[in-house]
């Protein structure tokens, strides 16, 4: 009893820093989408959006687990967001920031693994496969806009 007590105050931690984490991303692709409007990159903003959005549901996942849980979900700080000069620059915060994700996942997934609870390690397992092919698909982006000919500073870049 005590354990199994204690094994679920160690997942509703991984919850809480999970929520804190995809609500700072959404906040994150949220500005970025809208910095990247003002560069005029329509098509870059476009994604940017559409990975907010991707971030707001797993951050309803999230919450809908806590929710089952018997916890009111309260995420206690978001991360300031990474801007930065050009697309590229702004696309590595990201990269960095999906791998916090990743790691956290991991962490999580194996705790639930060990200790029994198998619909938390669903949960986290499933969002580790998404955090990572997000970590993937900006490696791609990335690699495209650098080996691109036509990389170049944004003239109205104002970060
Ligand atoms: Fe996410
Ligand atoms: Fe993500």
């Amino acid at each position: 009893m005590t354990s199994r007590m204690a094994a679920d105050q160690q997942v509703l931690g991984y919850l809480g820093r999970a929520l804190s984490l995809e609500l700072s991303a959404v906040q994150l692709y949220t500005a970025q989408a809208r910095l990247a409007e003002s560069w005029s990159l329509s098509e870059a903003a476009e994604r940017l959006r559409g990975e907010a959005h991707e971030e707001m549901t797993h951050a309803e996942r999230i919450i809908g687990r806590m929710l089952a849980l018997g916890v009111a979900p309260g995420a206690s700080q978001l991360r300031p967001v990474g801007l930065g000069t050009n697309l590229s620059e702004m696309l590595r915060y990201d990269q960095a920031f999906e791998m916090e994700l990743v790691g956290l996942y991991e962490d999580a997934a194996r705790h639930c693994g060990r200790a029994g609870l198998s619909e938390d390690r669903l949960l986290f397992q499933a969002l580790l496969e998404e955090e990572q092919a997000h970590a993937r698909e900006l490696a791609g982006w990335i690699g495209q806009l650098e080996s691109g000919v036509n990389q170049r500073r944004d003239p109205g870049a104002a970060f």
